[in-house]
């Protein structure tokens, strides 16, 4: 590969004396994108909305290869509350403020990469694409020629007194996250009956004594809805041997008797929660920890101004380049992967960033070709086949 590219620029170099240009990419001026009045912040290659791990991720990549890139975050982390960031290989047990932190420090180095905080309230795009106007809450306006979104989810917690004061902390969501803190301690799963069976498969190696509270939700409906769906689900449950409870009665409250930020043995990486879920009618049933299975939504709508699709609150992909909308990237755990954990938000955010950068690169090589004139044309077609090459090697990065 890095012989066919020395021979491509050997050949322009050699034909192109009369109008020297240095083979640096960043000494070629790009497309104009200065957009005209409406715009009184800065210009930049590409604007990323959000700065939990997918767009931190997005930055650095373009930082990388010195793309001009500006992130804007509102700092509304979907893990904020979480005590410790877990199956993130490298920071296993970080909080996760620290984790963020280390990356933005890591990125700050880079001189074209900007972080900035702020809300971001609008984007639109006047031509369809081509370049975008970003609008923050302060009425600083932005342009730039693409958009990524790593705008995130936003949890969907009921009322019923007890769950927002412990979520993240005794009352969790996923079990990769924080189940193993809580191995076979009194497990309980709080949602709808139609979600009971995949979280007890879920959490089968981890917890035996498991009790599901599915508050009001065992209505004929749902059982036919589940005899459709997963035929022989009560016989899968009762397959597991450890007599898994289900509790239709409504849940009135949620009590904390234990803090396990206070009670735990990093020996072997346990916290000791202890919550009464007390119960319509005035019983209450003792449990450690909690799994849920509530709604989330998008953090931000932002996209749907610029032609994003958002289907089952999430922003559709094509899962191949993260790609949402023309000049519009969807990453992290606001894209219709469906995959929400940290590693996936920095897999996507480095997808995004390679094919954004080469994406620059052809949109920059197509105009300046029509620019040449006869000779040097077919010499740039020359020129432009072996960088077809290129391109195909740096997506791989
Ligand atoms: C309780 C809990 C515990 C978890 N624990 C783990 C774990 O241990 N390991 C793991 O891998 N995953 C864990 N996760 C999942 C993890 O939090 C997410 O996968 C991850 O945060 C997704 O990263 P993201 O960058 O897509 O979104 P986020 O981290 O949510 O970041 C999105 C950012 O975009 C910003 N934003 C949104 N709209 C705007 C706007 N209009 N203008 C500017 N900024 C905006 C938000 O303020 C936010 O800062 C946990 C989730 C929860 C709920
Ligand atoms: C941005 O917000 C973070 C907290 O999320 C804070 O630590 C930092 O100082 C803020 N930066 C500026 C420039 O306000
Ligand atoms: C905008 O771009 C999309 C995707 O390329 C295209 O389908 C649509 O027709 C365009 N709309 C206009 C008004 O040009
Ligand atoms: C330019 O930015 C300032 C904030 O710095 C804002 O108050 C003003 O409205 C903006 N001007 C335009 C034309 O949008
Ligand atoms: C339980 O059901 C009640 C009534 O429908 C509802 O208000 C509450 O939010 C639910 N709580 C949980 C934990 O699902
Ligand atoms: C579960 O509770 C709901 C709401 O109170 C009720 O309609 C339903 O009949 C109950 N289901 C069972 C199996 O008792
Ligand atoms: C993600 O979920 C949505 C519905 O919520 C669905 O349309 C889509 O096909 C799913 N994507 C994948 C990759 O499973």
């Amino acid at each position: 590969m890095k012989s066919v590219i020395s021979f491509a620029l050997a050949v322009f170099v050699a034909t192109s004396n009369a109008n020297p240009i240095t083979l640096d990419p960043r000494s070629i001026p790009g497309p104009s994108y200065d957009i005209g009045p409406a715009s009184n912040g800065s210009s930049f290659d590409v604007i990323i909305i959000g700065g939990g791990p997918a767009g931190l991720s997005a930055l650095s990549g373009l930082a990388r290869v010195r793309r001009n890139a500006l992130l804007i975050d509102s700092a509304e982390y979907r893990n904020a509350e979480t005590r410790h960031l877990h199956d993130m290989i490298g920071y296993d047990h970080t909080v996760p403020a620290a984790f963020r932190a280390a990356a933005r420090e890591g990125i700050s180095k880079y001189p074209t990469a900007t972080m900035q905080n702020g809300t971001v309230v609008s984007i639109t795009s006047p031509d369809n694409g081509t370049t975008f106007i970003t609008t923050d809450s302060n009425g600083q306006i932005y342009t730039s020629k693409k958009v990524v979104l790593a705008t995130g989810l936003r949890d969907i917690l009921p009322d019923t007194p007890g769950i927002k004061e412990a979520w993240s902390r005794g009352i969790y969501w996923c079990p990769w996250c924080d189940g193993y803190e809580h191995r076979d301690q009194r497990f309980g799963i709080l949602g709808s009956i139609l979600d009971v069976v995949g979280t007890v498969f879920e959490v089968i190696t981890l917890n035996k004594d498991i009790i599901a509270f599915v508050n009001g939700t065992w209505t004929p409906e749902n059982v036919e809805i589940l005899n459709t769906k997963r035929p022989g689900w009560q016989q899968q449950l009762s397959s597991t041997g450890y007599n898994i409870q289900i509790i239709n009665t409504t849940i009135t409250s949620i009590t904390r008797i234990q803090d396990g930020a206070l009670v735990n043995d990093p020996n072997t990486d346990s916290e000791f929660d202890r919550f009464n879920v007390n119960l319509e009618g005035g019983s209450f049933i003792e449990r450690d920890v909690f799994m849920t299975n509530f709604p989330s939504k998008q953090r931000s709508y932002l996209g749907t101004e610029i032609g994003v699709q958002v289907y089952g609150e999430k922003m559709i992909i094509d899962p191949a380049s993260m790609r949402a909308a023309t000049g519009v990237w969807a990453v992290g755990d606001a894209n219709s992967d469906n995959s929400t954990n940290v590693p996936h938000a920095l897999y996507t955010g480095k997808k995004a960033a390679v094919v954004i950068h080469v994406e620059l690169e052809r949109e920059f090589a197509e105009g300046y070709v029509t620019k040449r004139d006869g000779e040097e044309e077919e010499v740039m077609g020359v020129m432009g086949r072996d960088l077809e090459d290129l391109w195909e090697g740096m997506v791989r990065g």
